[in-house]
């Protein structure tokens, strides 16, 4: 506890505004959901003030893997009816959710007045955050590469199968273009053995191809927890707390707070850029 209250304070120092990090992968279905949720506990048990926003468009899950049950959700917001604040609800831990909204997509012709007051309403509860955790969802579409690059800095998941692999260093050959500082977790390993493998082909495809870093934040096992969890909607940070699964989660929430919070791009930033990404249009990437 102590060195997790150091390196709070470390982060503090260095940063005024929340860190917002995106969650994204090439291939869907590789434990994205999973990660924001039981990550953002593990901070907000540690003490941070976590704040998850379910940006996975038109599928947003998080509040049913942590057995919430919303009133309203973004759509409201959309619609006018709430503010953001009004929809934002508490977890375990004293974690903030902002549930998703399968209507979603229409925030990109939101009006201008409706979109500057929601972008400045999102500013304001960030402010108050130590991090800013964003489940952006699988795949390549322009939402999910605006919100990485909204964000500065992504976590991008995989497993260790070729076809996830693939579509992981799919998706970092656009990241590379959009300049996110980007981290790699590796979920569903049966071995240590297997995850580093699999980190270093895709590191060194990245390496090689792209000229581009990319640190690796951990494994996380495959464990049977993960799906027990997911159908008791207790996230097994909280449920079953000793097992491999949690372990690693810990671990990687450890290196993260490790990694300077300077290196990243986060801040008041982030609404400017969330602010042009939903003046965009379609086809801008
Ligand atoms: N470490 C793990 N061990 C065992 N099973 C896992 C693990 N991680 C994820 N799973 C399983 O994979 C399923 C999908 O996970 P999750 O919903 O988090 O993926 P996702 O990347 O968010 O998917 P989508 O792309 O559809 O949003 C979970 O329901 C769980 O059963
Ligand atoms: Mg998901």
């Amino acid at each position: 506890m102590d060195q997790a209250a150091r390196l709070r304070e470390l982060v503090r120092e260095k940063e005024s505004g929340a860190r917002v990090l995106a969650v994204v992968s090439g291939k869907g279905g590789v434990g994205k959901t999973n990660l924001t949720v039981n990550l953002g506990l593990v901070l907000a048990k540690w003490g941070y003030k976590v704040l998850i926003f379910d940006a996975d468009l038109g599928l947003g899950n998080v509040d049913i893997l942590l057995g919430l049950v919303p009133r309203w959700d973004l759509r409201q917001v959309i619609n006018g009816e709430k503010s953001l604040a009004e929809i934002i609800i508490r977890g375990p831990a004293g974690l903030q959710l902002i549930p998703g909204a399968s209507g979603l997509q229409e925030l990109a012709d939101l009006d201008s007045f409706r979109q500057e007051k929601l972008l400045q309403e999102l500013e304001s509860l960030a402010t108050r955050q130590d991090f800013v955790l964003l489940d952006a969802g699988a795949g390549i579409s322009r939402k999910i590469l605006s919100f990485a690059l909204a964000a500065g800095e992504v976590l991008v998941v995989t497993t260790p199968e070729p076809t996830a692999l693939t579509d992981a260093y799919g998706l970092i050959k656009i990241l590379a273009r959009l300049g996110t500082k980007n981290y790699l977790i590796v979920n569903r390993v049966a071995s240590e053995t297997e995850g580093r493998e699999a980190a270093q082909r895709l590191q060194q495809a990245v390496r090689r191809f792209l000229h581009l870093d990319l640190p690796l934040l951990g494994f996380i096992a495959e464990d049977r927890a993960v799906g027990q969890a997911v159908h008791r909607q207790q996230p097994f940070v909280l449920s079953a707390s000793g097992v491999k699964a949690a372990l690693d989660v810990e671990a990687i929430a450890r290196k993260l707070l490790g990694r300077a919070a300077s290196e990243s791009k986060a801040g008041s930033d982030f609404f400017q850029k969330l602010g042009r990404l939903f003046g965009r249009r379609k086809g801008d990437f």
